[in-house]
């Protein structure tokens, strides 16, 4: 039988990502798939990108009356309802780990008979997840703290971020706000080993700085505890750790205070966004930033220079295109595995699992 599969549209707000490019559909369409894409004019890609490869294109927001064997892809969470989902859906649902309104989300699972395989959740033998967005998280996030250092300069804040049509648009606009190239500016990446940590020191060096102004640490460097001296001496500090125990703080107010004007940082970037976190390694900001307000000051009373700190939370939509490029083409291995989803592809009856074990605990919840 052949294996379908059905992209909807996205309609969270400002979402232009998508979790199958038009590259990815040929590829599954070689493979002998049949795609049906919802057109979405929200979407980075034309809809003609995809009927060009050879999808069937449908009208937006109508899976729900695709057929119930059709697996639905799609990125973010569907829009709030109580209607019964009878479809499978491939999706990030942000309902596994008792997130508001999870149970209910789950429970509209149940009450249609539907599945939910979470991406977040889909993971390799060794339990890495099989597709992230970390990467263009770390090269946008590298990049907004160029341009808050160009604002910076100019005594200025950074304004409105918007994102880029593509990658190069990005590195030429962050070059031209740095006055041609980022050279001589020094930068320090913590979790430099990490998908985000890759994602912004390829930025780094794509906007000219020099390799040893690239300072780049992981667990090795930052083992002997902070708060770090070297953070304080560079413009730009970019945290891409993936926090999982409680560490010593890499930076405390207390310690830029005491620095006065011999501090160099300017900007600290906080892609991880622990913000809530008890053990945010970087306690010196409590606010989520955003698109529209990309940095909060860090209060230091009369102490200048002044310091920003950017701690965006959806950072890769800055990077619509290429970062669907790299999530869909990481997803694709498994996507070819759909047919066997029920039955021996690990990756699938691995997440199926797991969706049952968290319907059973949201069912305890909806019932008490
Ligand atoms: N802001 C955003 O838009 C955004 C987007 C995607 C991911 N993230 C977040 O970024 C974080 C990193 O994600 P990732 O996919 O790059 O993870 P990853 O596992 O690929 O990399 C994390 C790196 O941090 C290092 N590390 C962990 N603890 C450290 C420590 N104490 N000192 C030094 N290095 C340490 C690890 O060795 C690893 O190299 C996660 O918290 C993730 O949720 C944020």
């Amino acid at each position: 039988m052949v294996q379908q599969l059905w992209l909807r549209c996205e309609k969270k707000a400002f979402e232009r990502r998508s979790a199958l490019t038009p590259t990815t559909a040929k590829k599954l369409i070689n493979a002998g798939f049949e795609i049906t894409v919802e057109r979405d004019p929200q979407r980075i890609f034309d809809d003609a990108e995809f009927e060009a490869v050879g999808c069937t294109l449908v009208s937006n927001n109508s899976w729900p009356s695709a057929p119930t064997d059709i697996p639905i892809i799609g990125l973010k969470e569907l829009p709030a309802s109580d209607d019964p989902l009878p479809h499978t859906h491939i999706q990030f649902a942000h309902c596994y780990k008792k997130q508001a309104g999870w149970a209910s989300v789950l429970d509209r699972f149940r009450r249609g008979g539907g599945t939910l395989y979470d991406l977040e959740f889909l993971t390799d033998a060794k339990g890495r997840r099989v597709a992230a967005f970390g990467f263009h998280a770390g090269f946008a996030g590298a990049a907004a703290g160029a341009l808050a250092l160009g604002a910076h300069r100019k005594r200025e804040r950074l304004g409105p971020l918007e994102p880029y049509l593509n990658e190069t648009a990005m590195v030429n606009h962050v070059k031209e706000v740095l006055g041609g190239s980022g050279k001589g500016v020094k930068a320090l990446v913590i979790g430099a080993l990490g998908r985000c940590g890759n994602g912004a020191v390829d930025l780094l060096r794509k906007i000219g700085l020099d390799e040893d102004d690239i300072i780049k640490w992981d667990m090795a460097e930052t083992a002997k505890g902070g708060p770090f001296q070297e953070i304080l001496d560079v413009d730009i500090f970019i945290n891409c750790i993936y926090l999982s125990s409680a560490i010593p703080p890499f930076l405390t107010t207390e310690q830029i205070v005491a620095a006065g004007q011999s501090r160099k940082l300017a900007i600290a970037v906080d892609v991880s966004c622990d913000t809530t976190n008890p053990f945010n390694p970087i306690p010196i900001y409590d606010i989520n930033t955003t698109f529209s307000n990309p940095t909060v000051p860090v209060e230091l009373g009369n102490v200048v220079p002044s310091l920003s700190v950017i701690s965006i939370d959806h950072l890769p939509t800055l990077l619509p295109r290429e970062a669907s490029e790299q999530f869909s083409a990481d997803l694709l291995p498994s996507l070819l595995e759909l047919p066997k989803r029920q039955f021996s592809a690990r990756v699938w009856t691995d997440a199926e699992k797991l969706f049952k074990e968290k319907v059973s605990e949201a069912m305890g919840v909806q019932h008490t």
